[in-house]
């Protein structure tokens, strides 16, 4: 992931050598003949420098095999599937070769003078031959004077008895005699090396003292006056004794570099039978200027006290893939000059304040992949030149005992928030944490001098408002990548994070489950170069989304639809690959654009495809024709006035239901207003006639209020000065004393209009209800219809069918409802005045039964 912005973080990838021309064939420098067949050397250029005939059946090589090739620099003939013989001056036509290879090939034959004739030979490769002691014994190397490196691994030699020639060898540097079977390595065995400075010395992998007890009386030491850049004793099952003694053995000769893994030292975990290394395991190698040491791979359980007290050279001591679980006070004490101390790999589960005591110099110390979960606080506060603590997967909960040093790997433990602790630092590695607020980015970026933090991996989803970010900080590179920022900004916070980092460079925010970028977010990273969206849901990207000069962008395994290659302008490298692109026409400005940009495009264009249609699904772009789109923009224009047009009706249509549900009784009102100044309060129908009331207002007394404020007061002239009906109802104008029926008759009689008002009292109302046939029979005998019935509440049809009155009115006549929703009162009272003041024309035609008006609102 995120594998292109290391290109802006420094890494230079290097390209392997292709050689330009295929097996069994040569060019005018290279002769390549791998897997070819050959059983013997096949016929080459003159100018040929490099013959690589590996992999064939040659069996023999004489002075007759090679044509003579005198640019030929690198020969190699190994891994023949044929036993080898080598015979006389078998190179003599090769006076040039600087490397001859014949590891693997199995050499069944040498001759002594086989390599005679090379005096420019520099490396002369024979692992893995089946050669034996021989091959050191009986002067196959001589007069090799530009010989640096000898490769005798993996053969089986048994004794290091060197050819006196050796002492000429004045060039050699390195001998490789790992996986021999060398068991013991005495004084006169090396006498011809005596003297030399070497670079390497290999013995890893031989028994080498272990298999036979040692005489080290009568052996003494082996690399007596020698100076060995690197010795390398590993892999020889070493244990405690064995190092004792060979250390003392080497007293005085300088081993600068002591390579002893894969050793059998220490006790291991659980067990006590075997020594840890103490003080006087290494004491024999005081004066041999050891400068690295390591001990990596091996069971040491603990670390006694002053275990390298001697070592003042030492510099590097690598300990890691032990057992140590245990620090022994002053353990390293008197290594004055060590600065890289590696014990990663090993059970340490905590650490104190006096473990790293006497390491005065150190710079680095490497504690990764223990168990420490927790380190009293001043464990490293007086190691004045630590510079690098690596404490990468342990089980920390905290961290108190930071001290400020530049660089802290803190990756793979348990942090789930950092204390507020001063600290300094140009390089943080918090990666696969538990931090869960962002809290804790906003304490990140204050500390001083912080240049690059990592943070990956992590659980950052919340946001708990944190220390307004600094003005001006030095951030240069910030990895947000793997935790849950789409928690934290779609919730609307933490959305400045980004805010002052005038400086950074280089943004990871993959898999962060985005699905949109907030608005101005990386508004401040004006130096921003390379950002990674990679594995997130982004389906849009917005102009203005990106910092004004990326570079290189990765915003592959989004959802993107359909960019805008104006996004893309200052970018020199884009990935777009694994994205839903949808294949329509709006894409093809985009398609265009990937055909002739010249930003590069990451990967295979078949990893730029489009989804979401039926045709298409995981086509790659490339070969999509987007012919045909021109004619659908006429199209689309047309489209677009359709789509105005018929937007403009819906809005219109929408206004209306408005203003019917939400405003209709507001327009009713200006309506009436309107008309009374047209008819200057000119009440129409008014005329007098015979009827002492306009109406008789039949109700349930119960209903009295209600009546009183939802109808007299808007509509009884007694009421208000506005209101032009003189109605008649029971509690006022009935005579009291007097018969209730002669009241109720008398008030059908006189009135203009009875209306009844229907409601769940006045059905249970005997008086009411008697009141309604009287009205209904008056009806009958005017023939015209006086009744008005309203229905009030929600009774339902069969609730009114119940009484015999009520239903044969019902039957054949219509009848109002009070309307449910306030607005529509005013219409109704209007509507409800209208009816009473309208005046019957005697109808003659007994079945012309006029209807009353249709209403019925809900
Ligand atoms: C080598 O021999 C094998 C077996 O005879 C054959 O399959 C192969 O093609 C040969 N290779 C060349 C390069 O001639
Ligand atoms: C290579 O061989 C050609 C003849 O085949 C000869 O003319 C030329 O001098 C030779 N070159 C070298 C460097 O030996
Ligand atoms: C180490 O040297 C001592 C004294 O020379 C000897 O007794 C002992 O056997 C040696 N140990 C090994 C493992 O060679
Ligand atoms: C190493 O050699 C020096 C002098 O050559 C001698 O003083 C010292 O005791 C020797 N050390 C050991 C452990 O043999
Ligand atoms: C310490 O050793 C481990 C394991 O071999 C290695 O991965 C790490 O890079 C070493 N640390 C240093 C600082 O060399
Ligand atoms: C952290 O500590 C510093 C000084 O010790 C103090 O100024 C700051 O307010 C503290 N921050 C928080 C968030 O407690
Ligand atoms: C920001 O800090 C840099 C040094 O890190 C300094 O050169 C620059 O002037 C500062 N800019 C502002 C606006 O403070
Ligand atoms: C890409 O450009 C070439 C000419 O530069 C043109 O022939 C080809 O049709 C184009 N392809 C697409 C998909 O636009
Ligand atoms: C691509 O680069 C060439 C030469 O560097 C330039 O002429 C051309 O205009 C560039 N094309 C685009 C689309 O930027």
């Amino acid at each position: 992931m995120g594998d292109h912005l290391e290109l802006l973080l420094g890494v230079v990838l290097v390209a392997s050598p292709v050689f330009g021309i295929s097996s069994c064939s040569f060019d005018h420098q290279t002769a390549l003949y791998h897997f070819c067949n050959l059983t013997k050397v096949p016929q080459v250029p003159n100018t040929t420098k490099s013959l690589l005939l590996s992999f064939n059946y040659i069996r023999t090589i004489t002075s007759m095999s090679f044509p003579f090739l005198e640019q030929l620099k690198l020969l190699e003939l190994g891994s023949q599937f044929t036993p080898l013989t080598i015979d006389k001056d078998a190179f003599r036509n090769l006076p040039n070769l600087r490397i001859l290879d014949l590891g693997k090939s199995q050499i069944t034959f040498l001759h002594p003078d086989a390599f005679q004739g090379l005096p420019h030979l520099f490396e002369l490769r024979l692992f893995y031959c089946g050669l034996s002691d021989a091959v050191l014994k009986d002067g196959y190397f001589r007069n090799l004077e530009s010989l640096i490196r000898l490769d005798l691994s993996k053969n089986q030699i048994l004794s290091l008895h060197f050819h006196p020639s050796f002492q000429e060898l004045n060039s050699l540097k390195s001998i490789d005699f790992s996986l021999n079977q060398v068991s013991t390595v005495c004084e006169s065995e090396l006498k011809p090396l005596q003297g030399k400075m070497l670079s390497l010395f290999s013995l890893a992998s031989n028994h080498l003292y272990s298999r036979d007890s040692v005489d080290w009386e009568k052996c003494m030491n082996p690399f007596r006056n020698m100076a060995l850049e690197t010795l390398d004793v590993s892999g020889n099952g070493w244990t405690v004794d064995i190092t004792g003694n060979f250390s003392n053995a080497i007293n005085g000769s300088q081993i600068f570099s002591l390579i002893l893994t894969h050793h059998i030292m220490g006790s291991g975990f659980g067990f006590h039978n075997i020594k840890n290394p103490d003080q006087s395991t290494f004491a024999g190698l005081a004066r041999s200027s050891v400068v690295h040491l390591d001990l990596s791979h091996g069971f040491i359980f603990s670390l006694n006290f002053q275990l390298f007290g001697t070592l003042k050279e030492l510099k590097i001591l690598n300990l890691a893939h032990n057992k140590i679980n245990k620090i022994a006070k002053g353990a390293f004490y008197g290594l004055n000059s060590l600065q890289i101390l590696n014990l990663s790999y090993n059970l340490l589960g905590e650490l104190y304040n006096s473990n790293f005591n006497g390491l005065s110099k150190v710079t680095y110390v490497d504690l990764q992949k223990n168990h420490i979960g927790i380190i009293q606080d001043d464990t490293f506060r007086f190691l004045e030149n630590l510079n690098t603590l690596d404490l990468r997967d342990n089980a920390l909960k905290t961290i108190y005992f930071i001290p400020s040093i530049p660089n802290i790997f803190l990756g793979g433990n348990k942090l789930v928030t950092l204390p507020n602790i001063s600290l300094r630092a140009n390089f943080i590695q918090l990666s696969e944490n538990r931090l869960e607020n962002l809290a804790t980015l906003y304490f990140l970026l204050q500390v001083p001098h912080l240049q690059i933090l990592i943070l990956n991996q992590n659980r950052f989803s919340s946001c708990s408002p944190g220390p307004a970010p600094a003005e001006n900080l030095s951030l240069e590179q910030l990895f947000l990548g793997e935790n849950m920022l789409q928690l934290a900004w779609q919730a609307g916070f933490c959305l400045d994070i980004f805010k002052g980092l005038f400086h950074l460079q280089v943004l990871y925010l993959n898999n962060n489950y985005l699905r949109s970028l907030p608005s101005g977010v990386f508004s401040d990273l004006t130096a921003l170069r390379g950002l990674d969206l990679s594995s997130n849901r982004l389906t849009v990207l917005s102009p203005g989304d990106l910092p004004a000069n990326l570079e290189v962008l990765d915003v592959s395994k989004n959802q993107l639809l359909y960019p805008d290659p104006s996004l893309f302008a200052s970018l020199s490298a884009v990935d777009l690959r694994h994205n839903q692109f949808i294949c329509e026409c709006q894409l093809s400005t985009f398609i265009s654009w990937l055909n002739q940009t010249n930003v590069t495009i990451f990967g295979s264009p078949a990893d730029i495809y489009c989804m979401f249609h039926e045709s298409f699904s995981r086509v790659p772009v490339f070969s999509v024709s987007m012919e045909g789109c021109d004619e659908e923009e006429a199209l689309q224009s047309l489209k677009f006035s359709l789509f105005i047009f018929s937007t403009v009706m819906l809005t219109l249509f929408l206004m209306t239901i408005f203003i019917v549900t939400k405003c209709r009784r507001f327009c009713f009102l200006c309506y009436k207003r309107v008309q009374r100044l047209v008819f200057k309060d000119h009440p129409q129908g008014l005329e007098s006639d015979m009827y002492k009331y306009d109406a008789y207002l039949c109700f349930s007394n119960k209903d009295f209020k209600w009546v009183q404020n939802a109808l007299l007061k808007h509509l009884d002239t007694q009421y208000s000065d506005q209101n032009r009906l003189s109605l008649c109802f029971e509690e006022r104008d009935f005579v009291p004393g007097e018969n209730h029926i002669t009241n109720i008759q008398d008030a059908i009689w006189s009135s203009r209009k009875i209306v009844c008002l229907v409601s769940r009292h006045f059905l249970q109302d005997g008086w009411c209800l008697e009141a309604f046939s009287y009205a209904q029979s008056r009806g009958v005998a005017d023939l015209s219809s006086v009744l008005i019935m309203v229905v009030v509440g929600s009774l339902s049809q069969y609730q009114l069918m119940k009484h015999q009155s009520i239903r044969s009115f019902v039957q054949k006549q219509q009848y109002l409802r009070w309307p449910e929703d306030l607005q529509d009162v005013d219409w109704f009272l209007n509507k409800l005045s209208q009816q009473i003041l309208k005046r019957e024309k005697a109808k003659k035609m007994v079945n012309n039964i006029p209807l009353q008006t249709v209403t019925t609102i809900t």
